[in-house]
């Protein structure tokens, strides 16, 4: 009984000695380890007498239980010492602010797509999607562009091995919806248009909103008093626009608008016109009973206005420097 009280009190003061974890843990090897002093005391009970042995072997466990709540003790003791020692070792000032992180915003050319697409839902227009790679029945035939028409050169078109394309505009959605659910019909067609073109006003892949109504009686005035409430509520101001004659072959009349900006310059924005009697016979729709107008949007042309950016190809270089400024 002396024997483990000594080596007891001895323990303890090798605990309180220590000053790093790692002499603590050689301390509770030495005594509480599998070979350890306290240890093999509970192996030599079985010299013992029965009747001494409970007594001995309880004194023993109970030496154990102190000594390893002393280490846990001096354990918390000696963390935290290290935990102050890394934190002045190192300098840190937890006061400091944080550094915060950078969140991501919407591309400008998606914020101009995702409004333009709100103003339309209101006025009633479904979205319809067409394919980027078209061929030509969809991309030229059936909007009036014949095999060897001038207008095809004029597309500057990517084709493919295969003898399909990339679509030059988003007007093909035009035959595929018509053909798909008849008329009447009113609907936008959002999506990518390529062209082998590229200048400040031009980029080889770039975003169109197609816009078709056809039904009875639609005329010429539908299709302007559409394009100043749309352009209108698209820059919450009283717009001042240019329709300039102009020439599509599926549309007849057929005129290019531009928008005055806030600068005092004239920007093409969108090409539109009434959709071509041909046009309508190529999906079955008799001209002289419907008529309709279409307009083809310059998605990037209408974010140049509304965000004052004067080179296109500025939203497709993706400078971080750039687009941060569109939060
Ligand atoms: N598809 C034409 C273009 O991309 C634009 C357009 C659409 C013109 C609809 C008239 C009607 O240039």
């Amino acid at each position: 009984m002396n024997q483990t009280a000594q080596l007891l009190n001895q323990a303890r003061d090798a605990v309180e000695g220590t000053t790093t974890l790692d002499e603590l843990d050689a301390v509770r090897v030495k005594y509480l380890g599998r070979k350890g002093l306290l240890t093999v005391r509970l192996k030599e009970l079985g010299g013992l007498s029965a009747d001494e042995r409970p007594a001995a072997g309880q004194i023993i466990n109970e030496a154990k239980q102190a000594l390893t709540a002393a280490i846990k003790t001096r354990r918390n003791v000696l963390e935290k010492e290290r935990i102050q020692a890394t934190l002045q070792a190192d300098g840190l000032d937890v006061s400091l602010p944080g550094r915060g992180h950078v969140s991501g915003t919407l591309h400008p050319v998606t914020r101009t797509l995702r409004r333009m697409l709100r103003i339309f839902a209101h006025a009633g227009f479904e979205v319809h999607t067409g394919p980027e790679v078209e061929d030509e029945y969809y991309n030229f035939t059936a909007l009036n562009i014949p095999k060897d028409h001038p207008a095809r050169a004029m597309h500057d078109t990517f084709y493919l091995e295969s003898g399909l394309l990339l679509r030059t505009h988003t007007s093909p959605v035009q035959i595929r919806a018509m053909e798909k659910h008849g008329v009447p019909i009113r609907l936008i067609a959002p999506g990518r248009a390529y062209r082998c073109d590229s200048d400040l006003t031009h980029t080889p892949m770039f975003t169109q909103v197609e816009v078709l109504t056809v039904d009875r009686g639609i005329s010429f005035a539908n299709l302007k008093s559409f394009t100043y409430e749309f352009l209108s509520s698209f820059f919450e101001r009283e717009v001042e626009l240019r329709f300039r004659p102009s020439y599509f072959p599926f549309t007849e009349p057929s005129a290019e608008v531009d928008v005055l900006s806030e600068s005092g310059r004239w920007l093409e924005i969108l090409g539109c016109g009434m959709v071509h009697p041909k046009v309508l016979k190529n999906v079955g729709v008799d001209p002289e009973e419907y008529t309709g107008y279409a307009l083809g949007f310059g998605v990037e042309r209408l974010a140049m206005l509304r965000y004052g950016v004067d080179d296109l190809r500025l939203f497709f270089e993706n400078d971080i420097r750039f687009l941060e400024q569109f939060r």
